[in-house]
């Protein structure tokens, strides 16, 4: 799966979303998260994001190494929706992020 990390908090670019065939870029209320079950690793999302959050999980940066789990449990309430676009701004955000300062201003 692809992950997304911490340059996307706050900034929610949301050029990826447009680029995913699967829609599965989900929006949170700080960042957006990729379900790591309906990601087709296709890395269509990677090269579009103008501030560099999106990985492929084996390539995430030791820093941000959390991020991966962020983006798995993210999806622990919201279970396989099958698609982002009809859920919109689901108004949650993984702890972890939540519990952060403001980002990247
Ligand atoms: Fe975030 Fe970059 Fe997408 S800022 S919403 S991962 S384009
Ligand atoms: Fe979607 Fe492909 Fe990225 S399936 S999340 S655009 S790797």
């Amino acid at each position: 799966t692809y992950v997304i990390a911490q340059p996307c908090i706050d900034v929610k670019d949301k050029s990826c979303v447009d680029e995913c065939p699967v829609d599965c870029i989900y929006e949170g209320e700080r960042s957006l998260y990729i379900h790591p079950d309906e990601c087709i690793d296709c890395g269509a999302c990677e090269p579009v994001c103008p501030v560099e959050a999106i990985f492929y999980e084996d390539d995430v940066p030791e820093e941000w190494a959390d991020y991966y789990t962020y983006n798995v449990e993210f999806f622990d309430e919201l279970g396989s929706p099958g698609g982002a676009a009809a859920l919109g701004n689901t108004g949650r955000d993984h702890s972890g992020i939540a519990a952060l300062p403001p980002q990247n201003q």
